[in-house]
């Protein structure tokens, strides 16, 4: 079949028209490229996420309530012994994995690289994102008598870079042999009318998939294949972004298994109505966070009769799940979320394009979209100077600087017996 005959008539028949010019002007090589990458593409899943965009989002509010949680520090002695005593056992057999989602940019930081190469000003000389959370784990390593096989998740984008960075720091001490770095999905950037872009390089530009890709990605790259390979039962997925993250914290664990759920996660209460967070909530008597930018004013103000926020409990991306879990998520579509966002691209003729405010639509997934396939979820709500130091804006809240200020006093605090 004419290749270059088909990859026009799908262009036409989804109104991709602008790229056929540009298309028979390329050399035979650049030509063949954007030939097979336009095959690939799911024209109709694109269109179907553009139309969306000129939906609103609606909430039926009335099936809308506050999630249960438990607080770690009000746990009884006794109960918190047994909920640590279950989940030790399970990373003791050497039945726990850890995922870090690492393929973000830390360009909100003012850094040129991957997120996790970004260097937190903590105790003069300094530590990476990626060396703080080899550490997290290496302690749980030495206290649990084990290795936990570690997943590091990058994007296309930063790959390479990811995997060059932590090759030279010799993966910081963590055995290599655990270590397994596969990459997240993509899709393409589509501007106000539904036209896909194209960036210098000729090829349809495309951007990262979003978190929610994870489990998807999991699967895919055979890391999910691997997990079952080794045994694995419970499997964490963490940000890179936060300097304060427990990956192993063993009370969550037993409080997942001792309330017989596939899901878990930890909370911090929000603190303020207007934090950049994702909140948990049930909808349609199924758990599931908000995230900030999708949530009413309204429901961000609520308060219950002790006036404490109603929807205060707030997720710190520190998700536990089961290794079946993650592969019924892995096979279920996400919804995705757009974003509207400046993207510079080449046009009919060629020539470069470099919007002056935001022209073009980015499609991601969120990786707790999925909890809503689940009847019930355990929250144990943790405490924000133990577990959330995020490293998010280049000043201000959420900046190296609170996050060196939380790292520090954390570490101040459980100087004698390092407390994971
Ligand atoms: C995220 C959460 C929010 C939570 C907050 C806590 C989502 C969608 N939002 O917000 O609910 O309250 O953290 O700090 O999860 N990442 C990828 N691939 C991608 C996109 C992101 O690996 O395609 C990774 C990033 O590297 C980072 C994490 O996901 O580790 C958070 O991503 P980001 O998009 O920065 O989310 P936030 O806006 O910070």
């Amino acid at each position: 079949m004419d290749k270059l005959k088909d990859t026009i008539d799908i262009l036409k028949e989804y109104n991709q028209e602008h790229i056929i010019k540009l298309l028979n002007n390329l050399d035979e090589e650049k030509q063949k490229e954007l030939i097979k990458q336009i095959q690939k593409i799911d024209f109709h899943q694109i269109m179907e996420l553009y139309n969306n965009t000129k939906k609103e989002i609606v909430f039926k509010e009335g099936k809308i309530e506050p999630l249960k949680y438990l607080d770690k520090e009000k746990l009884s002695e006794v109960h918190k012994k047994r909920l640590d005593e279950l989940g030790e056992k399970i990373i003791r057999r050497g039945k726990y994995a850890v995922v870090t989602m690492a393929g973000g940019q830390g360009t909100r930081l003012g850094h040129s690289g991957p997120k996790g190469t970004f260097k937190l000003d903590v105790y003069g000389k300094g530590k990476y994102l990626f060396e703080i959370l080899a550490e997290n784990l290496k302690e749980a390593n030495q206290k649990y008598e084990t290795t936990i096989p570690w997943y590091i998740m990058t994007s296309k984008e930063n790959n390479k870079e990811t995997e060059k960075f932590l090759k030279k720091h010799k993966y910081f001490g963590y055995n290599k042999e655990y270590i397994t770095i596969f990459t997240q999905s993509e899709l393409p950037l589509v501007d106000e009318d539904g036209k896909l872009l194209i960036g210098k390089d000729f090829k349809v530009k495309e951007a990262s998939d979003g978190n929610g890709g994870t489990y998807s990605s999991l699967r895919a790259s055979g890391c999910l294949a691997d997990m079952k390979e080794r045994g694995i039962e419970w499997v964490f997925i963490g940000s890179v972004d936060n300097a304060l993250l427990k990956m192993a914290d063993v009370t969550l664990l037993g409080l997942a298994k001792e309330k017989k759920v596939q899901i878990a996660s930890k909370s911090v209460v929000k603190a303020n109505p207007f934090e950049r967070v994702g909140v948990f909530c049930k909808m349609d008597n199924h758990p599931k966070v908000i995230e900030y930018t999708e949530l009413p004013e309204k429901m961000a103000e609520e308060r219950d009769r002790r006036g404490e926020l109603k929807y205060g409990e707030s997720h710190i991306m520190c998700n536990l799940f089961t290794i079946e879990a993650i592969e019924k998520i892995s096979k279920e579509p996400l919804i995705y979320h757009s974003a509207f966002k400046k993207n510079s691209y080449i046009d009919e003729n060629g020539k470069e394009v470099i919007p002056e405010k935001p022209n073009s639509y980015k499609f991601e997934s969120f990786i707790f979209d999925a909890f809503e396939f689940f009847d019930d979820i355990a929250i144990l709500r943790g405490k924000r100077e133990d577990d959330f130091a995020p490293v998010k804006n280049k000043d201000g809240v959420d900046s190296p600087k609170t996050a060196k200020e939380l790292y520090e006093k954390f570490w101040e605090r459980n100087k004698e017996n390092g407390k994971l």
